[in-house]
């Protein structure tokens, strides 16, 4: 066989600042605007440019006036006017719009004209300031063009929870910064929990005093263990000008802030301020507290607490919790069972129901919304309830379906506790990794939906848990850049969904990163993929997005650390090949000495024909369907459930069972390769697929999780190959190619009719 050498091609988009790579620039706002038309020519900014607005427009003009003098150091003035005149500089129009959020922007060589409604004037100056360069240098560039744009959904929510550890006024303020910046509008405040109670309660003192303070107390061995918890927790809580401070800092950025109270679980730190709230063990048998009793005195406590709360927030919603009750408990507790039998409950999530119901009476006798998890519907939702589906999409879908409103929020694609690359390379969170581009294809109108039952789907939001979270530059860490894909898939439209252009968008981000000193976790390098490849000698060029990113690496199998030899991108690596390589990488850049680890092993495979009579061939791949909650294919217990389809296209739209179980599908037939040369075998899947070639694992990881980016190169004769594999049917592979096939020499993509055959 000859010694082929394959060169990887780098089609993805690359940083514009970066001088090695060129791709043609482009506007790269975060979220894609629905209509944007990009002109030729620039209008100027100076700091001679006034910015004109109208009375209802003023406020955003002084926003835009203080970025403009914080980020830039441009002093403009801001004049209001009954009319503004069209020779200003910077136009904020204010217009009557029935789409909330909807604005116009356009970019003229001597103006800058936004219009909208409230929400869409700021929206619109947020778009302005992602068409400004990142570095403050003169001259301040901006490329003419027009947009028209609303929103998707009016749900674009992230989630942060203080209660694990404390985030002080200034960082949610930050949170809540950026939030603003990618039109996310709905700031959902975790407030209360089993490990810290944060918000000032006047009628229970104690739930600050004492509640507020369980790190102090674990420390004093009055609490128990806070096992979860990095760095043992963060003490804190907020006061009520706190919560007002930071409520008129979000109104002034169109974020409404969701306050969540959590009942009838996850109420330890309540309880350990005020015992006589815990459910109590009939048998007096000490054990970890964390359920509110189902007594009057805890009813009246919550109606109280939310009276207060209600006070407080402007918003319409109020989230109380409602998750992972650990409703056994009651079957013990004298007060549930006298409840069970005066209202006739049969069982403990009738308990639960009543309990939310009770609830969502009082909440709506004060005008308030009731939010809750999606375990409410256990047992009966209450009638105007909104569920928050985060055990994947079954609650949401069950709920939307019954027409209640729905926020998608699903385990795992919005959980930003989780990893976002290799969980052994990457700080420690829950979960298996989700990577952007797992955040970024989730749909949030699931394919079950009737289009009139997909109209209750609010929208989509982030959540972050924060037991593994101990201070803000590690949550910036975890939450940008995913973020960004919530902002995308929540606020553009679906045609104008596009992951290789936001790809190149997020990528410019970091600029802007770096101007308000964001910890965004930094990007992976272009080109670390897992490679099998039949080629004795090995070759391949790294490359960085961010102009400035140092590389150490090794392939000695040592990970390199910050003593090892520096060196800038790209990086031409060459090595003979004899079984197997691993590729070691610690990068840098100039955000806050950020590092991230890479590793990617770059296998030989011998790869032989078949010989199987290509005469008898059928178009298509074989499939069995295999129905499991097994997430490791090779411990699959094989109950099939069909057999015999045709896999023909390289997106095989496999319907998914929607019970909990898996589906998995195992494919089996052969590649036909009709000319001899170098080919890439790649799969789109994020999530599974094993593949095999002749036998030999060539895309491969033997469990349902993330799979970081692998591809066969391969020298392939004229010739038939064994093909096999498995993959989880699931609705987010069914938006992927299962199989791509490329020439290498031509980058072409080879029709799946002509290759796939069983
Ligand atoms: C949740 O993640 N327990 C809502």
């Amino acid at each position: 066989m000859n010694i082929i050498r394959f060169k990887i091609k780098y089609i993805a988009a690359i940083f514009s600042l970066c001088l090695s790579v060129s791709v043609k620039a482009q506007l790269h706002i975060i979220p894609q605007p629905l209509h944007l038309t990009e002109q030729k020519g620039a209008f100027v900014l100076s700091g001679k440019a006034v910015i004109g607005v109208d009375k209802e427009s003023e406020a955003v003009g002084k926003y835009l006036q203080d970025y403009l003098a914080t980020n830039y150091k441009l002093n403009l003035k801001l004049k209001v006017y009954p009319k503004i005149p069209i020779a200003t500089a910077i136009q904020l129009v204010t217009m009557v719009s029935n789409k909330e959020g909807a604005y116009s922007l356009n970019v003229k060589p001597g103006s800058v004209k936004i219009a909208g409604n409230g929400a869409g004037v700021f929206y619109g100056v947020q778009s302005l300031l992602q068409l400004l360069p990142a570095k403050a240098i003169a001259p301040l560039k901006i490329t003419t063009c027009a947009i028209a744009d609303e929103p998707r959904f009016q749900w674009r929510g992230l989630s942060l929870d203080v209660s694990r550890h404390f985030f002080t006024v200034e960082e949610v303020k930050k949170y809540i910064d950026v939030m603003a910046h990618y039109k996310l509008n709905v700031f959902h405040w975790h407030l209360t929990d089993d490990e810290g109670w944060r918000i000032q309660i006047d009628k229970y003192p104690k739930l600050t005093e004492v509640g507020s303070k369980i790190s102090f107390y674990e420390k004093q061995g009055k609490f128990r263990k806070l096992d979860n918890l990095i760095d043992g927790g963060r003490d804190g809580f907020y006061t009520k000008n706190d919560i007002r401070e930071v409520i008129k800092y979000a109104q002034a950025r169109y974020v409404t802030i969701l306050p969540e109270i959590e009942m009838p679980g996850h109420s330890e730190a309540a309880i350990f301020a005020y015992p006589e709230l815990g459910c109590q063990d009939s048998t007096g048998a000490k054990h970890r507290v964390r359920m509110l009793d189902p007594s009057e005195h805890t009813f009246g406590f919550m109606e109280d607490v939310l009276t207060e709360v209600i006070a407080l927030f402007p918003n319409q919603y109020i989230h109380i919790g409602g998750d992972e009750a650990e409703m056994i408990d009651w079957l013990k507790s004298p007060a549930a069972v006298a409840l069970m039998k005066k209202e006739g409950l049969k069982n403990e999530k009738e308990i639960q129901s009543y309990f939310i119901k009770r609830i969502e009476k009082f909440l709506l006798s004060k005008n308030k919304k009731l939010v809750g998890w999606d375990e409410i519907l256990q047992g009966g939702l209450a009638e105007s309830a909104t569920v928050m589906s985060w055990q994947g999409e079954a609650g949401g879908i069950a709920a939307a379906q019954m027409h209640h409103h729905v926020v998608m929020t699903p385990l795992p694609y919005m959980y930003f506790d989780a990893p976002q690359a290799n969980e052994e390379l990457e700080p420690v969170g829950w979960n298996p990794p989700v990577t952007w581009q797992m955040v970024y294809n989730y749909e949030p109108q699931s394919k079950e939906l009737s289009p009139q039952e997909a109209e209750y789907i609010l929208g989509a939001q982030g959540n972050i848990w924060a037991e593994k979270v101990p201070n803000a530059l590690h949550l910036q860490y975890m939450v940008y850049p995913r973020a960004l894909a919530v902002a995308e898939l929540t606020w553009s439209s679906k045609a104008n969904k596009n992951i290789n252009r936001f790809e190149y968008k997020m990528k410019q981000q970091y600029g802007y990163f770096k101007l308000w000193n964001l910890n965004a976790r930094l990007p992976n390098i272009v080109g670390m993929d897992n490679i099998v490849t039949n080629s004795n000698q090995f070759g391949l060029v790294l490359q960085y997005p961010l102009l400035g990113a140092q590389i150490r690496y090794s392939v000695n199998g040592k990970m390199p650390d910050s003593n090892a030899k520096a060196q800038g991108f790209p990086v031409n690596i060459s090595a003979m090949l004899k079984d197997s390589l691993v590729l070691k990488t610690y990068t840098t850049w100039t955000l806050n000495k950020q590092h991230i680890f890479q590793v990617a092993t770059i296998k030989h495979a011998n790869i032989t024909a078949s010989n199987v009579d290509q005469a008898g061939l059928i178009p298509g791949l074989g499939y069995e369907l295999i129905k499991s909650k097994e997430t490791n294919f090779a411990k699959l217990d094989t109950t099939v459930i069909a057999t015999s389809a045709v896999v023909n296209t390289t997106n095989p739209m496999v319907l998914p069972v929607t019970d909990g179980d898996l589906t998995w599908v195992k494919m089996s037939g052969y590649l036909k390769i009709d000319v001899d040369g170098d080919y890439e075998l790649t799969s789109g899947f994020e999530v599974s697929p094993a593949l095999f070639l002749d036998g030999k694992p060539v895309i491969y990881k033997n469990k349902n999780t993330y799979v970081e980016p692998q591809k066969a190169l391969l020298h392939l004769k004229k010739g038939v190959y064994n093909l096999s594999g498995y993959y989880i049917a699931d609705n987010i592979n069914r938006m992927q190619d299962l199989l791509l096939l490329k020439e290498a020499a031509t980058d072409k993509l080879v029709d799946p009719g002509k290759y796939m055959f069983h």
